[in-house]
């Protein structure tokens, strides 16, 4: 398993892992952490709980890293780990870890995954889930508004109308149980959603859901 460490990827035993989670109550995985400035202020606010930020474009990690890997007076964090990975292929050490899983404002595969509950994002999420885990989704709507960005065209447009009826469906073949979908007020704050929160005509969706066993046998990852 790779951790960033600043400018490096550095090796992460399986071993050493669970000697971070045994110190721990709880795990919590931001999926698409970005630039793992919300992984840092959850683990700063919760000492009680092991964050780990996941993305495969590691670089953006590099400021948090530094400031996490500092003493503590200079805001150093022992319950931090941030892990060079997509969320399509996670380490085996991660799998069934997470409590709370988060993904927030994600683009590229991630958003086209957890948009049309596409097998390989939907099942790498629940992989890395401990049963009874919640997954928190938010997306925001202006990406559908025009101009279309040529990436979102044809990508259905999250409404509550669109996950009842077809997602949610999808969202059990692969484990998750979805408990509630609509536009969120209480957004978490991200770098990416302060930019989206410039907008005041910005309306982010949400979903969320519980890891449960898969309904109806879909092919689902390691599970
Ligand atoms: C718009 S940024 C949001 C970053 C952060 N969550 C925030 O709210 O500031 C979307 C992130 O999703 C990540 N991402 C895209 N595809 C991914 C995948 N398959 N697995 C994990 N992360 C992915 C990107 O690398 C990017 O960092």
């Amino acid at each position: 398993m790779q951790v960033v460490r600043g400018k490096r990827l550095v090796e992460f035993e399986a071993a050493a892992l669970e000697a971070l989670v045994a110190q721990h109550d709880r795990v919590l995985i931001d999926v698409g952490t970005g630039d793992a400035r919300t992984a840092y202020r959850i683990a700063k606010s919760a000492p009680e709980r092991l964050v780990i930020g996941v993305d495969p474009a590691w670089r953006r990690m590099e400021k948090v890293s530094n400031r996490a890997m500092s003493k503590p007076a200079k805001g150093g964090l022992g319950n931090l780990l941030l892990i060079n990975s997509a969320v399509e292929n996670t380490p085996p050490p991660l799998h069934g870890l997470a409590d709370e899983v988060l993904v927030q404002m994600p683009w590229g595969r991630l958003l086209h995954g957890v948009v049309t509950g596409e097998t390989e994002v939907c099942a790498g999420l629940r992989t890395i889930a401990a049963a009874g885990a919640s997954l928190d989704v938010t997306v925001g709507t202006s990406i559908w508004r025009p101009p279309v960005p040529r990436d979102i065209q044809g990508l259905p447009e999250l409404t509550r109308e669109y996950v009842d009826e077809r997602l949610s469906q999808r969202f059990a073949e692969h484990g998750w149980r979805v408990e509630d979908a609509g536009v969120v007020d209480d957004v978490v704050r991200s770098s990416w959603s302060s930019r989206l929160g410039s907008s005041k005509d910005e309306r982010v969706f949400g979903i969320r859901a519980v890891a449960v066993s898969p309904v109806g046998g879909a092919a689902s990852g390691d599970l």
